[in-house]
Formats: structure tokens, sequence, C-alpha cells
């Protein structure tokens, strides 16, 4: 009796460990404890689960079958054993599961007539077969498919706000992967941020500033709701416009300011200004937008030439800004051709693009593009809350879904403010440029 006592104690003193170091310490533990039994559970349940999921095929093998033979006098049928050709379900073929921070991935390779397409299909179907809270597939090379399992949603908490020492490149948020968000203009330089209210498009745009607050770049906003959004940031802006006649002469003084950096480039035979030597070369100007719809709202008749005017300008930025250093961050909730011919052209220049929680499929769509459909599904059904919860496109023609790290008005209005002695004057980025005629 005292044998089951103490049996039953250790057990108990087991699991209280077990428990206390997943709780303490859950990294070590999942690669010590949990990921082994995990990785042997998926391996043992391979066959079922890819049967139930609809991923074997039909093979021709050579197999010992037991047929019926003759009816015996007893009345008992006699079973043979023969060997035969029967058709069996074969399974892909599937490699070592290996861990990841926050699930595994394992490589498989494909059966013939099949394309990561239809593992993409099964991924849900996957996701639920072995309990996990999403199954991501990417493929590698032809005929292999890696299926990345994330056990539970990373991105309900993440963490603060990491410092970018490099240029141009922000680290703005988490990956559902566990890899760092980056918005880094260098590679992709103009931006589609789209969301409805309260999906956190400002919080990212406070992101931006609070990472290219300390770096010698120089920021330009435009926030046509009358400026509450960034007249706290304007320290640190090199210009802000308000209104639709100051954001003209902005747009405006961007086409002029890029016209000049070609001709520079141009005198040096660079091809963008980054070939420049350091010595001459301008500095970058992001250019932040904050509801990019309003820039394109007719209040009436008379202000169609403004924004035809505008409109053309900011298209002109987008489509030579990126090798002379001007780049694009446009926020807004619809960014959409009903807002006027323009848009759909600037849209095609924008070549990243963030999706926050939508309220209309067109509008998930209309950002994404034709990317894979799984995005537009994974877009649309982003909760309300969890704001700051985005699919994001960018530079390795992947889909990613990714949360920003929180960042206040506060936060952001600090950093504006301590480096407010870093933001260039416009007056000086614009001093050797030709005045406008009209002027
Ligand atoms: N990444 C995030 N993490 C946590 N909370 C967030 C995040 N992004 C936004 N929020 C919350 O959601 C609210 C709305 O965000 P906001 O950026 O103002 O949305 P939008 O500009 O799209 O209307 C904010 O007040 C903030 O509290
Ligand atoms: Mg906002």
């Amino acid at each position: 009796m005292s044998d089951l006592y103490a049996g039953l104690t250790a057990l108990a003193l087991l699991g209280a460990g077990l428990w206390a170091w997943r709780h303490w310490h859950y990294p070590s533990f999942w690669y010590i404890v949990g990921f082994p039994i995990i990785a042997i559970s998926v391996r043992a349940s391979w066959r079922r689960v890819a049967l139930g999921c609809g991923l074997t095929k039909k093979r021709q093998r050579w197999w010992f079958t037991t047929v019926p033979g003759l009816v015996a006098s007893t009345g008992i049928v006699k079973v043979k054993r023969r060997f035969q050709r029967v058709a069996v379900d074969t399974k892909p073929f599937m490699w070592l599961p290996l861990p990841t921070r926050h699930g595994w991935c394992v490589t498989l390779h494909t059966l013939e007539g099949q394309t990561p397409g239809d593992y993409a299909e099964a991924a849900e179907r996957l996701a639920h077969s072995w309990g996990v809270h999403a199954v991501r597939v990417s493929s590698p090379r032809p005929g292999r498919v890696v299926l990345a399992a994330t056990m539970r949603d990373p991105l309900v908490r993440v963490d603060q706000l990491p410092p970018s020492p490099e240029l141009l490149k922000v680290t703005v948020g988490r990956l559902e992967t566990g890899k760092p968000w980056i918005i880094d203009f260098r590679t992709v330089p103009h931006w589609i941020n789209a969301g409805a209210t309260q999906s956190g498009k400002s919080n990212l745009a406070n992101a931006l500033i609070v990472g290219l607050a300390p770096q010698p770049v120089a920021l330009v906003g435009f926030d046509l709701k009358g400026g509450v959004e960034f007249t706290p940031y304007a320290p640190r802006l090199s210009a802000l416009a308000t209104s639709r006649t100051e954001s003209l002469t902005l747009l405006e003084d961007l086409v002029a300011l890029m016209i000049d950096r070609m001709g520079l480039c141009r005198q040096a035979s660079a091809r963008n200004i980054w070939q420049l030597p350091p010595a001459i070369r301008p500095v970058p100007v992001v250019v932040l937008i904050d509801e990019l719809a309003e820039l394109y709202l007719m209040a009436d008749k008379s202000e169609k030439d403004d924004i035809a005017k505008a409109s053309t300008a900011l298209l002109r930025v987008a489509q030579l800004g990126r090798a002379f250093g001007i780049y694009l961050f446009c926020c807004g909730q619809r960014i959409g051709s009903d807002l006027g011919p323009g848009v759909t052209a600037l849209r095609a220049q924008c070549s990243g693009r963030i999706c926050h929680r939508v309220n209309d499929p067109e509008t998930a769509t209309m950002t994404l593009g034709d990317l894979d459909p799984a995005a537009l599904v994974s877009a649309r059904a982003i909760a309300a809350e969890t704001p700051g919860v985005a699919i994001v496109a960018g530079q390795d023609g992947q889909w990613y879904r990714a949360r920003s790290f929180y960042v206040t008005e506060h936060t952001a209005e600090q950093a504006a403010h301590a480096h407010a002695h870093l933001a260039p004057a416009w007056d000086e980025i614009t001093a050797h440029l030709p005045k406008p005629v009209n002027a």
C-alpha cells in the first residue's frame, strides 16, 4: 500500500514539476519535453491524418492478401494467403519534424500530381487534425512542401518596440512565425496600409515614427483630417500638410525635389541617390499619408483641378521616388478605384501591402491584390479584439500574418520631441529648387 502512495506522490511531484517548468521557462520545456512528444505523435499519426485530409494517392502494390478459398466441408471458409497486386493508399513521405519557436515544421515530398496548392487547401484540416493554431504551407523547391505549424497564436501578446538602428529599416512588429516584422523602405519603397477604423493603422504609423525619428531621414506628413493625427509629431516632421492647398504645395515641392535629385544623379552618372558619394547624397524623405481618401475627396466642383493635380503629383512621386530617396507610406480605410482614376495606378506602384482588419471582402482584395486566396481569408478573419494584426506582403512575395508593437500616440510624441533636432528643415531641403512660376 505504501508503495502505491509513494508511486502516486512521485507522479504528482513529476506532474507539478513539469507544470512549473512549462510555466517558468516555456522555451526550454518546449524543446526538451513538449516538442519530442509532439514530433513522435505527428510521425505516428501521419498516415491517418494524410488519409483524412485527402493527401494520399492510390498506388498499385504487390502485397500478401488473404482471399477466400474453398468452402470446406465443415462450412467454414478457408482463407488463403496470396501475393497479388492491390491498391494501397500511399502518404507523402515526411522528414523528421523540426522545432521552431512557436511550433514545428516538417518537409514533405509531394506525390505525383500534387501541387503545394493542394496542401494549402488542406492546411485548415491539418491544423484541426493536429490540434494546432495554424498550418502554413510553403514550397522551397519543386516536389517539396514545408508545413509550418504554430501551436498557439503568437500574436495575442507582442512585446516592446526594439530600436531600429539600420537606415530606413524599422522593426514594427512580429510575424506569426516569430520573426520580426520589418518595414524596409530601401527594398520596398512604397507601402499601402489599409484597414477599418480602430484596426491599428495609426498605431503602425506611430511605430514607424518612433523607429525613424532617431535616423537621418526627413519625415513629411499629410494629414487631411485637420491635422489631429500628425500635429503632435510636428517637431520631428520636416513638413506637414493639413489642408488641400497645403498638400498640393507640398506635393509639388516633392516632385520638384525629385526632379532636382534626378539631375544630381545624372550629373554624377549614378542610377540612384545611394550610388552618390555620401558627401553629396541628399537626405531620404519618408512621406506618411494618414487618410489617403481625403486627398481625393471632392467637397465641390471647384476642387476638381486641385485634386487632379495632387493625384498626378503623388503618382509621379510613387513612380520615380524610389531611386531618389522619396518613399511613401499611405494609410487609408479604402484605397480603391472609386476614389479616383489615379488611385489604381498609385496602388500598382506600392509593392508593400498591409491589410489590417477590414469590413468588407473587397477592401481586402483591393489591398492584397491577387495574392494567395488564403491570405484574403486570413485577412477577413482578423478579430476586432486584436487591433494591430494585419496581413503583410512585401519583399519576398510571401504573405504573413503579423502584429505591430503597441505604440501609443504618447510614445510617438515623446520620440518626436526627443529627436526634434534631427528634423532637417524643409526650407533647407528645398532651398535650391526653382520656385514655382505661380508663386
Ligand atoms: N499592435 C497593437 N497592439 C495592441 N493594441 C493596439 C495595437 N494597434 C492598435 N491598438 C489599439 O487599437 C486602437 C485603435 O488603433 P488605431 O491605430 O488608432 O486604429 P486606426 O488608426 O486604424 O483607426 C488603439 O487605441 C490601440 O489601443
Ligand atoms: Mg487612425
